[in-house]
């Protein structure tokens, strides 16, 4: 096994290791060792099928529940242990352009980290691509621990202490998706997140946004929505993203807690066939409001 760096601190590429096969304790902590250095790790080649992938993932700790993530999607494709990121009907056709589990899909487009909506947020997501667009359809992240690092001491200073509300329903209001049932708003229901966290392994710290965060705790809601929009645009600078140009068999793994992602724009009728399996996190960023 080699990772190759393509930068010094963010992104790696995995190479000479065959993830549809059990892998060695050996590789499996150099692995965990490098996520923790880079946050984002490029494992190119890995032809998975859905066990393979979810045998691999769950060598990182206990796999999320993924049918809880979309409200919109009643009957599934896949299994709950596979968040199903395509833009696929049950048939395994392209979603009409108008259909509304297409336009809460969108929502991937808007800079996030994954559950943040949970009360515990995500470690781990690990994406498969299975079918791609011949163009678009890329994959932006962002490293929060390179953009906090950046940060001048008065701005670490006053967003140490802040605590965010974080909900699905808040991403999807940003793209107009408002019009919810009472049972899908109840499985929406907003937490609290730190807006800094500080890595467990490195001890580095990062900021923790996301399209999710709709409210700082105590503020107004025109000082939050400004002062959020404003802290998301100094974080993802070019100068801490990296965009992947997804080839299939591309596994990309990503640390949710330190990296923003957000997908780009692909032809609307063209199939991206896509599979995520996301490890739980170990514990919440803060109490939560009871
Ligand atoms: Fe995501």
């Amino acid at each position: 096994m080699e990772v190759r760096s393509v930068s010094p601190e963010f992104v790696g590429e995995v190479h000479g290791l065959n993830l549809t096969k059990p892998i060695s304790d050996s590789n499996f902590a150099d692995i965990d060792t490098a996520i923790a250095h880079f946050g984002v790790l490029v494992f190119p080649g890995q032809d998975l099928s859905d066990a393979q992938q979810i045998a691999f993932s769950q060598r990182f700790g206990e796999i999320e529940n993924a049918h809880g993530g979309n409200p919109t999607q009643k009957k599934k494709r896949l299994n709950a242990q596979i968040n199903d990121v395509s833009n696929l009907n049950t048939d395994g056709t392209p979603l009409a352009r108008d259909d509304r589990r297409r336009a809460f899909n969108l929502g991937n487009h808007l800079w996030h980290t994954d559950s943040s909506f949970r009360a515990v947020p995500a470690k781990y997501s690990l994406l498969s691509a299975r079918r791609i667009p011949a163009t678009g359809g890329n994959t932006e992240f962002a490293d929060m621990r390179a953009a906090y690092d950046a940060l001048d001491p008065a701005m670490k200073s006053q967003i140490e202490p802040l605590i965010c509300e974080h909900s699905l329903l808040h991403s999807r209001a940003r793209l107009g998706f408002t019009k919810w049932t009472a049972e899908e708003i109840e499985m929406m229901k907003p937490v609290r997140q730190a807006l800094v966290r500080q890595h467990p392994a490195t001890g580095r710290k990062s900021i923790y946004i996301s399209s999710h965060a709709g409210h700082v705790v105590g503020w107004t809601e025109a000082e939050s929505k400004l002062f959020l929009s404003d802290l998301t645009e100094i974080a993802t600078q070019r100068a801490f993203v990296y965009t992947h140009e997804w080839t299939v068999n591309d596994l990309v793994m990503w640390d949710n807690r330190c990296v923003l992602h957000r997908a780009r724009s692909y032809e609307p009728g063209v199939v991206r066939d896509m599979r995520r399996t996301t490890i739980a996190g170990d514990e919440a960023t803060v109490a939560q409001a009871a």
